[in-house]
């Protein structure tokens, strides 16, 4: 049985090298599932692409697991009478995580992409659209000569540490227009698509659900557009409207940990379709993906770290949830 379920157990293995000082709940329990057998049986009953941890431990935690909590609990939940129930949930949901923060480690990208115009923002995998909203936040990077900020004092601030030659800007680049594209976008505003997005922050990391629940109340006041399609087929039209209806605007397209979902093809026609545009002047293309997943746009990143690109250059590589941005040249 473990060896006809061997590549689970590597997985969570690996998982719990990554959860390793970010949630020791997570890290726990993914050794403790590496070693049960039952539970890796369990796990192997579910189509491949559904049994990662992330998804996993957010459903039985949906269905009223504690996290933080003993791994017993989890065990229970899973080879008892709420199997089935969080086997539903694993199949009809996803990993749909938003990250605001990451809009700090975006921001000096998409300002140079917008070469001093008002920008015209597609985000292409924009979850509940929470990154398409960088003029709503303030902004606090820390850098080793001191502090840089922009924004109002009264609006919900990023904070980030920089190095190297970072181009931060001095203001907000002024947003003319913005829509997401998404396969299975999450409205703001429905309650229980919210509550998902909050069991997906990891346990313990509790600055990340105030940023989350910060970034909803931003987000509900006037919710970003977000068109449902998909990046391989209905991004052109996107780009086509923005320019119809956004005249004299720099078209970005922009995405972050999206890209991870495609298969290699896909992937690989993803960026010369990108690559196409830019050369063609339909868009600037600011991209920030775990090294090689964007094939062409590979960095010397650390753990944790992804790859900003602009343009399809890689110009620094950025902490995954935009604590850190790292400036290369
Ligand atoms: C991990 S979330 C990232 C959300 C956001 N970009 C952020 O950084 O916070 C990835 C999103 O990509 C979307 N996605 C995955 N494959 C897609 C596709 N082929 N076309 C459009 N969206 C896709 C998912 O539905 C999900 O909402």
């Amino acid at each position: 049985m473990l060896e006809l379920y061997g590549e689970v157990r590597a997985g969570y293995l690996e998982f719990a090298r990554f959860a390793d000082g970010a949630s020791d709940t997570f890290a726990q329990w993914a050794r403790a599932v590496a070693e049960d057998d039952e539970v890796v049986a369990w796990l192997g009953q579910l189509p491949p692409v559904k049994r990662q941890p992330n998804l996993v431990f957010a459903a039985a935690r949906a269905h009223g697991v504690p996290a933080p909590g003993p791994y017993e609990g989890f065990r229970a939940a899973v080879l008892g009478d709420e199997g089935a129930a969080i086997r539903d949930t694993i199949l009809t949901h996803a990993t749909q995580t938003n990250e605001a923060r990451r809009l700090a480690t975006l921001l000096p990208a998409l300002a140079l992409a917008a070469e001093g115009r008002p920008l015209a923002l597609i985000e292409i995998g924009a979850s509940a659209g929470l990154c398409l909203l960088p003029d709503l936040w303030a902004y606090r990077w820390r850098t080793p000569s001191g502090e840089h900020a922009i924004g109002g004092p009264d609006e919900p601030e990023l904070e980030c540490d920089v190095t190297g030659s970072a181009p931060l800007p001095t203001e907000r680049p002024a947003v003319a227009w913005r829509t997401g594209l998404d396969i299975a976008p999450i409205d703001v505003r429905d309650d229980e698509r919210v509550r998902w997005l909050e069991t997906l922050v990891w346990p313990e990391q509790h600055e990340r659900l105030a940023r989350l629940r910060a970034g909803v109340a931003l987000a509900r006041r006037e919710p970003p557009p977000i068109v449902t399609g998909d990046l391989r087929r209905d991004l052109d039209a996107l780009i086509d409207r923005a320019h119809g209806e956004a005249d004299g605007a720099a078209v970005v397209v922009y995405h972050s940990a999206v890209i991870m979902y495609l298969d290699t093809e896909d992937r690989r026609a993803f960026e010369a379709a990108m690559r196409e545009r830019v050369a063609a002047g339909r868009c600037h293309w600011v991209s920030m993906e775990a090294s090689g997943v964007v094939p062409g746009l590979v960095a010397d990143a650390p753990a944790g770290h992804l790859v900003l690109g602009i343009d399809g250059d890689a110009v620094a590589s950025a902490d995954q949830h935009g604590a850190a941005l790292r400036w290369l040249r």
